[in-house]
């Protein structure tokens, strides 16, 4: 019996893949095929597959050419399940002619005709139409933004506003957008979508003028420092049936998502204590550090170190607690948040004028998960146990600057499909927003 070998993501199921599965069948007498999963396939940078799992491999079985479907979910599985299952023909469409010519040890490797104009990515662009994001803000994190973006099947980064022309001109020049304006209402009118980057203390502004007109929103992060503020955005955009999300880079990315999840999953048993770090040391000109009314090492990088106690312990704490060391300007340059909860503790130290260790710990029951500096730009995570043996390193990919993940579950959820808003919930939002006022409040009462 000559068996078959065959992987894709198949998904929006067309024309292309059934002419593949048919012509591979043909080739021998059994035909099993590696369907990828959703996190393989962002872990390779394919980050906007549509259809679930389930659905794709239910398409593949329809076909009614596949004997055997596998899942395909990491590097070097082709190998294995060449030799596990005796295949003696891999084949994949002509696009991947030559890159798989390394199997041939194994088995014989057959390149099949790539059927013309019709392609997953063509049909999710074909979907919708092309979603026009214009960014407010151009100064470093938006500067980042474009290429990124610009990796997102489905969007178009068209253009910029700022209220300093000048400043929006060159931006637009430079990444080469259709836009540039210092007139919101004509930036409102030509796009579906925003990003706001700009100054802090100008996003509620922006967020709500933007979700006034009927745009979805990515806001980055702190997005508001006032719980109220952050209720109010949520409730608009809900009563719109906008999407408004916060830009906390981390919370997308697909490493961090499986820490998280490992750590739920009760492998460490119950979490009991979550220690985060993230210090940067900054020099004196810079925004974050000469801002005194929303500048300073806690609102700079607390988002990120507040993340997964947030996500580990909930919103519930019963006790909160600042310590900051201030610099001759009111800003904290070194904070530590300390969290009572029912029967668990939380610490977050953020610095831009003190460095420390940025790691993550989390502690539970029956071990801990260690992730070192950068954890978050999530790429490996350590799970840690009383025997020292049984120890498990996890790695993960984080592509580009990470930004690529927050676009693209923004405009995945913009396209209908709800199923990533788990990863950074507006509550989750809105307890942050509620511990930036608390911080802040504080830093006032001792400045004066
Ligand atoms: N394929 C094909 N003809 C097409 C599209 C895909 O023969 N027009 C083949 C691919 O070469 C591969 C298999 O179908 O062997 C599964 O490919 P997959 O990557 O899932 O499909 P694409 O449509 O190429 O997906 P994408 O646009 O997301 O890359």
């Amino acid at each position: 019996m000559k068996k078959v070998i065959t992987y894709g993501s198949f998904d929006l199921f067309h024309e292309g893949h059934y002419r593949l599965l048919q012509r591979a069948k043909a080739l021998g007498d059994y035909l099993i095929v590696g369907v990828t999963t959703e996190q393989y396939d962002e872990s390779r940078g394919k980050l906007n597959v549509v259809d679930s799992l389930i659905e794709r491999i239910d398409n593949v079985r329809n076909t009614g050419f596949v004997d055997e479907v596998v899942v395909e979910d990491h590097n070097g599985q082709k190998i294995e399940d060449i030799l596990r299952f005796g295949i003696d023909i891999f084949t994949v469409g002509s696009d991947w002619t030559g890159k798989f010519d390394y199997l041939k040890d194994y088995c014989e490797v057959v390149y099949l005709d790539r059927t013309k104009n019709v392609s997953s990515t063509l049909l999710r662009q074909r979907d919708r139409e092309l979603l026009k994001i214009g960014v407010i803000g151009t100064g470093r994190i938006a500067k980042r933004f474009v290429p990124e973006a610009r990796r997102i099947s489905g969007a178009e980064l068209y253009g910029a506003y700022n209220p300093h022309i000048e400043s929006a001109e060159a931006y637009a020049k430079w990444f080469e957008l259709a836009m540039a304006t210092d007139d919101i209402e004509k930036f409102m009118e030509n796009i579906d979508a925003v990003y706001v980057a700009s100054p802090h203390a100008t996003h509620y502004d922006y967020v709500k003028t933007a979700l006034e007109h009927g745009k979805h929103v990515l806001c980055e992060k702190p997005m508001v420092f006032r719980g109220s503020q952050a209720e109010e955005l949520y409730q608009m955009a809900e009563e719109k049936n906008l999407i408004l999300m916060e830009a906390v880079k981390t919370a997308y990315a697909p490493g961090f998502n499986q820490m998280i999840s490992i750590a739920k999953s009760g492998l460490i048993g119950e979490v009991k204590d979550v220690e985060a770090c993230f210090t940067k040391l900054t020099s004196k000109g810079v925004r974050e550090m000469t801002d005194q009314a929303y500048g300073g090492g806690f609102t700079e990088l607390g988002s990120y170190t507040l993340l997964p106690v947030i996500k580990l312990l909930g919103t519930e704490y019963k006790e909160i607690r600042f310590d900051s060391i201030l610099a001759e300007n009111g800003i904290d340059l070194y904070t530590k948040a300390t969290f009572i909860y029912d029967n668990a503790f939380a610490l977050s130290k953020t610095g831009l004028g003190v460095k420390s260790e940025g790691q993550l710990l989390i502690s539970g029951t029956k071990g801990y998960i260690l992730a070192e500096s950068p954890w978050w730009l999530t790429q490996s995570f350590e799970v840690r146990f009383e025997d020292p043996n049984k120890r498990e390193k996890h790695f993960a990919k984080f592509l580009g600057n990470g930004l690529r993940y927050e676009i693209s579950d923004f405009v995945y959820m913009i396209n209908g499909h709800q199923g990533r808003a788990y990863k950074f919930t507006k509550e989750e939002s809105i307890a942050m927003a509620g511990i930036m006022e608390r911080f802040l409040r504080k830093r006032e009462e001792r400045e004066n």
